[in-house]
């Protein structure tokens, strides 16, 4: 059952379970999904996230009982995007330069979450549903009498700065930095932001809906449990009105207004729900003796391609946690990756920059592209006493994906683009000292 937490919201713990929660005792019909009149003169409605006949162990739907049809809408019409971007992504040419950028600043006046979306870059196809995109929000206004429902993908939140509560159809989720949260594609929902401004990231997976990558060898515990991902409590809006749903479709915003609010449902049940999770309930491997395992070790949540372990895309994590291993370079090391890697940073300092990779700002090396430690950070692990360290307070993060990630053009000639982020390598030099000489 719900548990209140300190948030003050309910909560149900799970993923991917039958969750059943209703806001007022007796709305849930018993032993039957649309009986011919529901309990409480509610209209039955089914929201299937997955086809009708994908295999059981992914198969995702909920049965919502609401107090109108979510068909009961006029038409939609065209809005302008503002800042927000679609497929294809194709306004500049693919950059094989390593890019990087400081936070995104606050809008000056009232800007709300639909508004203060600022598409970064992506890849694929939203209408095959395939590929993502990496958003950033920066909101300093609450969505009072506005909705927004994006049908070409799910939302996986990153919030960097400021508290959330995302009231969405089946419910609030409260959301603060450290946590993150996936609304699943469909689903309608406010953003309020009790605490003022807010800023963040936000992953848009046109693919297969993201969920907990396999263990294998590691076993039944470790990394994300499923006990921590708490799904909303029922709760509806009832007497508001009019109100604007603003729908993202094919890559465009297009908005309606309703006489009423989308968020009235009365009780539901399924799997198809939106979840929080909080990353400091990540249980962190990591070697205990030496070397590093692949970062993939740190991922959370995956959208899975038709290719097993090829990701559309993980969401991975770099959390506090220790290192202990020994003769072992422990910062990342150099590499290039075949997957493509959007890095954020949520809190800290990340252990492979000195400096420069600021909270609120962002990085991408896309495939195959040079990176790794900077020469100042490369100098002081290369001769560092390897003591048990504590890499603490800090939360760094990366949406790893197969493809190429092409750049907006306002993400490539933004004012807070750092031109100059190849000199952080700028200071390595050639070092080999051949035997004998
Ligand atoms: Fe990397």
């Amino acid at each position: 059952m719900a548990e209140r937490r300190s948030d003050g919201h309910r909560y149900q713990p799970g993923f991917g379970n039958e969750f059943v929660s209703e806001a007022v005792p007796g709305a849930l019909p018993a032993g039957r999904n649309s009986p011919q009149r529901a309990p409480l003169g509610l209209y039955a409605e089914q929201l299937s996230g997955t086809a009708f006949t994908q295999p059981r162990a992914v198969n995702r739907r909920t049965w919502v009982y609401r107090i109108m049809p979510s068909a009961a809408h006029p038409r939609f019409d065209r809005i302008g995007n503002g800042s927000m971007r679609g497929t294809p992504f194709d306004e500049i040419e693919p950059d094989p330069n390593r890019l990087r950028w400081d936070p995104l600043p606050l809008p000056a006046g009232p800007v709300d979450f639909v508004d203060g979306l600022y598409t970064m870059g992506g890849h694929g196809d939203l209408r095959t549903r395939s590929g993502m995109a990496v958003h950033l929000y920066a909101a300093t206004a609450p969505m009072t009498d506005r909705y927004f429902v994006d049908a070409d993908g799910e939302l996986l939140f990153v919030p960097q700065q400021g508290t959330l509560v995302l009231h969405t159809e089946l419910g609030p989720l409260q959301l603060s930095p450290g946590e993150i949260a996936v609304v699943p594609r469909g689903i309608r929902f406010r953003v309020d932001l009790p605490g003022g401004p807010a800023r963040g990231y936000l992953c848009e997976n046109y693919g297969a809906p993201f969920t907990l990558p396999e263990r294998g060898p590691i076993g039944a515990n470790g990394l994300a449990n499923e006990r921590d991902f708490l799904a909303p409590a029922a709760a509806y809006e009832e007497g508001r009105g009019p109100v604007e749903v603003v729908q993202k479709f094919g890559g465009n915003l297009w908005a309606a207004g309703y006489d009423h609010s989308p968020l009235d449902v009365v009780a539901w049940h399924g799997s198809y729900v939106p979840v929080k999770y909080d990353t400091a309930n990540f249980m962190v491997l990591g070697t205990v003796s030496f070397d590093h395992p692949d970062p993939s070790i740190y991922t959370v949540l995956t959208s899975p391609s038709e290719s097993p372990g090829l990701a559309n895309v993980d969401f991975v994590i770099f959390p506090p946690r220790w290192l202990v291993g020994e003769d072992t370079f422990r910062p990342p090391w150099f590499h290039r990756n075949v997957m493509s890697e959007f890095m954020g940073l949520v809190r800290g300092a990340y252990d492979a920059k000195a400096e420069g990779f600021r909270p609120g700002g962002a990085s991408l090396h896309n495939t195959f592209t040079s990176h790794g430690p900077d020469a100042e950070t490369f100098a002081r692990a290369s001769r560092a006493e390897l003591a048990p360290q504590k890499v603490a307070d800090t939360l760094a993060f990366m949406f790893e994906t197969r493809w190429m990630i092409i750049p907006t053009r306002q993400a490539m000639e933004a004012p807070h683009r750092q031109p100059d982020y190849d000199s952080v390598w700028a200071g390595l030099t050639p070092s080999f000292a051949a035997p004998g000489a």
